[in-house]
């Protein structure tokens, strides 16, 4: 079976690397239900610097991707369809099986469209996600890829019954969340090889941890400098705020003018992207996670930790309901507030047992083409 797997921006790549794993055990299985899969993967090269892309292939080892198509940065309609005629012409000289796509990233819609078009029966890892707000360009990926995909693997129940709303029940799974698997597998290896926590002299649970790249946030900056305030008053030389800063969100809070210079508060203290494992370390020893991204809104909780989601949404309902998240919206005041009240919740049992991936590929390889629910 040979399956052709889209990826291009940082949390595809680590859901990519759990099921890549996961094909080769399936491989090298004696007793193997089903055939040989041949994976293909296709980076679209939506990320491209070394520490937003190579790093993660590198400490996650992810097999080299057979296709790199260096979209790079544009608008989103221009990168996403560069990617559409690219991943189109790949399609055509590898006819798949499948299409596997994650997330809900440009590259994910791009993929999709292309299988679609050709007819290959695509899988979305992690359908079903909604945010119900379509000024989201990830919204708009979700919606579109999962009413095209032909086998819907979601992560919780939440995502299955958003489906059933949508009027779309075949080829819907409830998998548990592939992200989970790797927040087990990279959280002991992290402890292990990330020295990050040393090199920026920080003690476990005396640091807060923030991230901020989401366009509805980078993109407004009345919600920028309001963030921006908040991360000023919130850390202090004894509880500092570490902001690992995508590209996208630097230029705009250059943008803000001088009164929201870097210098502002130094307990705010701004670092470069960091790889997996030193995400991972930062996240497992914060006392608190204020966050805009889905995945790092999960992994908080995977890790123990209590998050403020700097949206005024969130697709992970779950966390919210166990107690893990607060959802702060992009008020300074809303932001001191949660921060101040956020605490640990209850278990969660929707994110699986840690072997999401298999069950990606056991769906994969026992798909049978018949109306099924989850
Ligand atoms: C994308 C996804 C988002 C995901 C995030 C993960 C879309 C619409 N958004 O957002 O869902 O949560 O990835 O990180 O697909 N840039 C660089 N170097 C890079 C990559 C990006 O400098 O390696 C800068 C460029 O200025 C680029 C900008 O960041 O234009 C935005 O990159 P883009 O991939 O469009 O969106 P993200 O914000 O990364």
């Amino acid at each position: 079976m040979k399956i052709v797997t889209i990826v291009g921006a940082r949390p595809q790549f680590v859901k990519a690397a759990m099921v890549s794993r996961a094909i080769a055990r399936h491989n090298a299985a004696v007793n193997r239900p089903g055939p040989s899969i041949d994976e293909i993967i296709v980076h679209t090269g939506q990320h491209y610097d070394d520490n937003m892309s190579r790093i993660f292939f590198d400490q996650m080892q992810i097999p080299r991707p057979k296709f790199n198509l260096a979209v790079g940065s544009g608008r989103h309609g221009e990168t996403t369809g560069k990617m559409l005629a690219d991943i189109e012409g790949v399609l055509c000289d590898e006819l798949p099986d499948w299409v596997l796509v994650y997330g809900d990233t440009n590259s994910t819609l791009a993929g999709a469209l292309a299988a679609a078009k050709l007819h290959i029966p695509i899988a979305h890892v992690e359908a079903g996600l909604r945010s119900f707000n379509m000024r989201m360009p990830e919204e708009v990926n979700r919606v579109l890829t999962d009413h095209v995909a032909r086998l819907l693997l979601c992560p919780t129940r939440a995502a299955v019954e958003n489906l059933r709303r949508e009027g779309v029940v075949a080829g819907v799974f409830h998998m548990g969340d592939v992200m989970y698997d790797a927040a087990l597998v990279f959280g002991d290896l992290a402890e292990r090889q990330s020295t990050l926590l040393a090199e920026l002299g920080l003690t476990p649970r005396s640091y807060f941890l923030a991230t901020v790249h989401r366009a509805g946030n980078t993109d407004d900056p009345q919600r920028l400098r309001e963030i921006w305030r908040a991360f000023g008053r919130i850390a202090s030389p004894e509880m500092p705020l570490i902001l690992p800063l995508h590209p996208r969100t630097r230029g705009c809070i250059e943008n803000l003018g001088p009164a929201f210079a870097w210098d502002g508060n130094p307990s705010v203290r701004v670092i470069e992207p960091v790889s997996f494992l030193d995400m991972v370390m930062l996240e497992k020893h914060a006392r608190a996670i204020l966050t805009d991204s889905g995945g790092v809104q999960k992994e908080a909780y995977f890790h123990g930790v209590p998050c403020v989601t700097l949206r005024n949404e969130t697709e992970w309902v779950e966390t919210v309901e166990a107690g893990w998240n607060t959802v702060s919206g992009a008020v300074e005041a809303s932001i001191l507030n949660a921060v101040a009240r956020c605490r640990a919740g209850k278990p969660i049992a929707e994110y699986g047992t840690g072997h999401a991936a298999e069950a990606v590929v056991a769906n994969l390889v026992g798909f049978e083409d018949k109306a099924e629910m989850a």
